[in-house]
């Protein structure tokens, strides 16, 4: 989604700008924009320049231009109200004021029509737009340029981050956060604000967390900050762990290249507190854990996307092995669904980003329903979720940058996995020999998924077949039926190639009628208890000319390849952490495809990283 870097400095703070909104574009954009306050004679003059496309356009334009200045916003948009054209390009201004905007102003078609009616020229789309011109309204009567903003915040409704500057005071830069993530970098006499901390590991790792309400104003010497009822308040600093190294793509082609294959130093990490341990603690998932845990009655988990397909898994694992009642809900649907809460029970948020509107929106409705013990699994330290969850547990992926969702997966898997094993023993669900078995699997883990990677050239060969086609299967049975639903949607996101999963059972009630030989059927097939079963349905599909591309356990007692039969094997079976092992070729699959078929594999079409609106 939309990116914000600003800055203020006694350099020239243009090429901070710059690179930073390059590092924010995992995030998913469709413009950019700059604006500045470029010193001409004693005083400052607003510069603005956009592009309806990438940042590289936007450098060009900056070079072109020569542009230098010592104060500056810029932003990569995403769009949501008007066409991705350059009009609707931010930063937005008003006079000498310019605003650069994440979210959605919910209340903006009245703030428009009063605005308009006192005088505004509004001359983009957008929501956004009031802002600058509410601000500048709000100026000509207010003491400084934070105030007006503070009051103009008051006003706005929906989830907002904002930075705005204005001729009138050149050395500043002011912010405000609801409902969107936004932070302030702490340099030596410069300061700068951004999106998140990846834009500016290039400049400082030290940096404040706005909190919800939060306004700030930022001097090249000073930071104030005030919250919702207007007090000014300290904010902690915190030192960020990303390098600017985990950032850089490396000898890789693509992100997501990068990170599959970082998965076993990413589940590694994300179970290194675990991994000498003799048995499995909850203060793992926070101080509190243990007593909430004890008595809970249920677990809901909700999540989005690929996290969705993780809390499916643990579905599985949670009933099978802790045996405590398990549902799975899509967060988009949960909010505004009339359900029966259980408010005995866990209350499970899985997020990559921690941003996820809908994500956040359940959670707050969960609350509202009386859920207590709330756990949210992410990757982003001091995200949205993580702050608002009683619990929390850490996946330890590191960055990732690729839209297409991989190493977070696995390691929220491997969170999943922790949760079902200190649910199953505070339940008396679990011996010390079975958590001992355990705990040596999850030990051996991160080999087994370095020898899965070691398919690469196998899987890349099978591209070239998927390539050309427009639709695709994946079929699994049991815990690999959300694996299936996994490796369909990574396939379509960034290979543009339609693709559905069924559980192998569902085929003859409907979707055997797509199969004839034009149709490839990916099947998942560890040697599981299901084997026999899911052999029974790829004969189905055999029968009706379909081509099969199977993905099977070393040992798998599974047919030899024939034409229309092909079969990788991969490792030896996992038991109940197959399903972290059999998504990494799929992983593979999609990114091999994409390459062929020569798309954005990083940056896919219409897709954001963080999905911060709803
Ligand atoms: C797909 C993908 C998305 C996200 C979804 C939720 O590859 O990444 O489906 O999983 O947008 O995002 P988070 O996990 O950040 O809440």
């Amino acid at each position: 989604m939309c990116g914000i870097v600003a800055a203020v400095s006694t350099r020239d703070i243009v090429p901070v700008l710059l690179e930073g909104l390059r590092r924010l574009e995992y995030r998913g954009y469709d413009s950019a924009g700059i604006a500045v306050l470029e010193p001409v004679d004693a005083k400052s003059e607003l510069r603005r320049l956009r592009a309806a496309g990438r940042v590289a356009e936007l450098a060009g334009q900056v070079q072109a231009q020569g542009l230098a200045a010592y104060t500056g916003i810029s932003h990569t948009r995403w769009a949501t109200h008007g066409a991705p054209t350059e009009r609707n390009a931010h930063p937005h201004v008003s006079g000498g004021l310019a605003v650069v905007h994440n979210g959605i102003i919910e209340n903006h078609e009245e703030i428009r029509a009063r605005l308009k009616a006192a005088g505004s020229v509004f001359t983009s789309d957008t929501d956004s737009e009031v802002i600058a011109h509410l601000v500048a309204f709000n100026r000509k009567s207010s003491v400084s340029l934070l105030s007006a903003a503070t009051q103009a915040v008051a006003e706005l409704e929906g989830a907002f981050a904002i930075a705005l500057l204005c001729e009138s005071d050149p050395e500043a830069v002011v912010l405000a956060r609801k409902g969107a993530p936004l932070l302030i970098g702490l340099g030596e006499g410069e300061n700068f604000s951004a999106s998140d901390v990846s834009a500016l590991v290039q400049v400082t790792r030290r940096v404040i967390y706005l909190e919800e309400g939060d306004c700030a104003e930022l001097r090249p010497g000073s930071v104030r900050i005030v919250d919702a009822r207007g007090t000014e308040v300290e904010r902690p600093v915190h030192v960020s762990e990303m390098t600017a190294q985990a950032v850089e793509l490396g000898p890789y082609q693509h992100y997501m290249q990068k990170e599959i294959s970082e998965q076993p130093g990413a589940v590694a990490a994300t179970l290194e507190t675990v991994i000498g341990a003799q048995s499995l603690q909850p203060g793992l998932f926070g101080a509190d854990a243990e007593a909430l845990f004890k008595d809970v009655s249920s677990v809901q988990i909700i999540a989005c996307g690929t996290s969705y397909h993780a809390g499916m898994v643990a579905r599985y694992w949670l009933e099978s092995i802790a045996r405590i009642p398990t549902s799975v809900e899509i967060a988009s649907e949960y909010r505004y669904r009339d359900s029966v809460p259980d408010p005995t029970g866990l209350f499970v948020t899985i997020s990559q980003s921690g941003e996820t509107a809908d994500t956040l929106a359940a959670l707050e409705h969960a609350r509202t329903l009386g859920y207590r013990a709330t756990l949210t699994i992410c990757n982003v330290p001091e995200s949205s979720l993580i702050r608002q969850s009683r619990l929390r547990f850490l996946t330890r992926a590191g960055p990732e940058i690729g839209v297409a969702s991989t190493k977070a997966f696995t390691t929220q898997l491997a969170a999943l996995f922790l949760l079902t094993l200190v649910l199953a023993r505070l339940r008396g669900k679990l011996d010390r020999h079975a958590e001992a078995t355990y705990l040596q699997a999850l030990r051996h883990l991160p080999a087994a998924l370095q020898h899965v990677l070691a398919a690469e050239e196998k899987v890349a060969a099978w591209a070239k077949d998927f390539a050309s086609r427009q639709h695709a299967l994946f079929l699994g049975r049991g815990i690999h039926y959300p694996i299936a639903l996994e490796g369909a949607l990574k396939l379509k996101e960034i290979s543009y190639i339609h693709a559905e999963a069924y559980a192998a059972g569902e085929l003859k009630h409907g979707p055997l009628a797509l199969v004839d030989q034009d149709m490839p059927v990916v099947a998942i097939a560890p040697s599981d208890t299901l084997l026999e079963k899911l052999k029974s349905n790829l004969q189905e599909v055999r029968a009706r000319g379909g081509r099969l591309y199977v993905f099977a356990d070393r040992d798998a007692p599974i047919g030899d390849e024939e034409e229309a039969v092909r079969i990788i094997k991969l490792t030896d079976h996992a038991g109940p952490l197959s399903p972290i092992l059999h998504v990494l070729p799929l992983q593979q699959l999609a990114y091999h495809v994409a390459l062929v078929r020569g798309t954005d594999v990083d940056k896919p079409r219409n897709l954001a990283k963080s999905v911060t609106v709803e």
